[in-house]
């Protein structure tokens, strides 16, 4: 059946500092551990930078505007904590809170609603060199970066996010190492967990009490994490990793505390909690926000093939499985009395080619149109969605895979900073066009391709 967003449906694209700004050293900004870590050999698969990215911090209003002619309410984007607090406690640095004012007011003269993103992966060094996120003291430097970002932004900030990701930050960060701060240690990842998860507690207490308006809320990687077999190995193997990508985080953030079979499978791997943590952990939120690429296949033996599925695969080598969404908004909505959801982020990297002025991605615009599809298959079933969110707005900084992969609904051309408006930003704007006029008209409906097939008998 067709579906109707209903009008109050909020519809966005998503960007963050470290993948677009640039300007890495300009205005006393501080380093960050993403500077630090792409400096090392090997760590970024083109060994580039985040020195000049989209370079945003020129080019923000022309990139804004690009946001607004899609049609868009709403636009996510992160705060650099080292470009406003260049060592990560103490002073504060004003051509950086400048840089964002600016940014939101932007945002607000375009009519797009400011989604305010403050931990997108790229602390303060200063910090790191102090231990980071495993040192206890980092939940108490956040909690002040977080009211200060608030004192100059947070009257016109419609959602503020704590972290983006605390599974990537601990488990890529300091248990594989792929991702800055590149530490291997399980026992330093789980910790980095525990206290990115209080820091988040402590901080929305903190924002509520200073009267913050904005809608407070979280955003996890989260998906459907499946057995490739039905054997025995291969379920335990996956209960496991369900446990730690969404039940370690769901577990703490809405019923205050860490599920039982995985502090027995941790062992001495367990963070230290202290009296009073889990209390501050299980802080009621305004929303949640969710980010989705992909399912999770886990075999006991080893990685699974992702090509086995005959379904298709992303530059990413991640496979395109929209079903997955749905079943993951039914699953939370069923397991966790959760404040209205987002999808903060969806999107996916394919080989573009820019061409006369264009670029045709239709395996994009197909993603995109599925997964928005299985958001209002979830909602016909009763999960309260409150939006949804394109990862992401422009091409940019893809972590350690660097510039190669391509996420953007808009293309850019490092070299001329040039922005060339994929066929998928066309289709988004197509789409959201036919959502205001649904509403205006009353219209049939969403639906997909395949469901116009079915209706017309095809
Ligand atoms: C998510 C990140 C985002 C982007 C996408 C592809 O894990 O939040 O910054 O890199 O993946």
């Amino acid at each position: 059946m067709p579906f109707r967003f209903p009008p109050d449906f909020v519809w966005g694209v998503a960007t963050s500092a470290f993948q677009i700004e640039g300007a890495a050293h300009a205005d006393g900004k501080g380093p960050s551990i993403w500077d630090r870590f792409c400096a090392v050999p090997g760590a970024i698969a083109d060994g580039s930078n985040g020195d000049v990215a989209c370079d945003h911090v020129k080019h923000w209003p022309a990139d804004l505007d690009i946001a607004a002619s899609l049609g868009v309410q709403a636009y996510r984007f992160s705060v650099s904590w080292p470009r406003v607090q260049p060592s990560g406690s103490g002073a504060w640095s004003n051509p950086g809170l400048d840089f964002y004012e600016r940014l939101v007011d932007g945002m607000l003269e375009r009519g797009l609603r400011p989604y305010l993103t403050l931990n997108h992966w790229d602390l303060p060094d200063a910090l790191q060199s102090q231990g980071g996120w495993a040192n206890r003291d980092t939940v108490h430097r956040f909690v002040e970066y977080a009211l200060g970002v608030n004192a100059r932004l947070g009257d016109r900030i419609a959602a503020i996010t704590t972290h983006n990701e605390p599974w990537v930050i601990a488990t890529l960060g300091h248990e594989s190492g792929h991702f800055a701060p590149g530490v291997q240690s399980r026992a330093t990842a789980m910790q980095v967990a525990h206290h990115l998860l209080l820091s988040h507690g402590l901080a929305l207490q903190a924002l509520r009490f200073e009267g913050c308006a904005a809608d407070l809320g979280i955003v996890l990687n989260l998906a459907p994490v499946q057995p490739a077999t039905e054997a025995e190995a291969d379920r335990t193997a996956a209960r496991l990793e369900d446990g730690k990508l969404l039940r370690w985080y769901m577990d703490p953030l809405f019923l205050g505390q860490y599920p039982q079979d995985m502090l027995a499978h941790l062992g001495a791997d367990c963070p230290r909690v202290e009296a009073g943590d889990m209390d501050g952990i299980a802080i009621s939120m305004d929303f949640l926000g969710i980010n989705y690429y992909s399912r999770n296949v886990v075999s006991a033996n080893g990685p699974w093939d992702v090509h086995s599925s005959g379904r298709p695969v992303t530059a990413m080598g991640w496979e395109v499985y929209p079903e997955g969404l749905t079943e993951l908004l039914l699953r939370i909505h069923r397991d966790y009395a959760v404040p209205p959801m987002y999808v903060t982020e969806n999107g996916s990297a394919f080989v573009d080619v820019l061409a006369a002025g264009r670029v045709h991605d239709p395996e994009r615009c197909r993603y995109i149109e599925q997964h928005i599809a299985a958001v209002g298959n979830a909602m016909q079933q009763g999960v309260p969605m409150a939006g949804y969110m394109v990862w992401s707005l422009l091409d940019n900084f893809e972590w350690a895979s660097g510039y190669a992969k391509r996420f953007g609904i808009v293309h850019v051309d490092y070299a001329t900073q040039q922005r060339t408006l994929k066929d998928s930003a066309l289709w988004y704007r197509d789409f959201l066009r036919q959502q205001h006029l649904q509403l205006a008209q009353g219209g049939p409906g969403f639906h997909t391709l395949e469901q116009e097939a079915v209706v017309a008998g095809v």
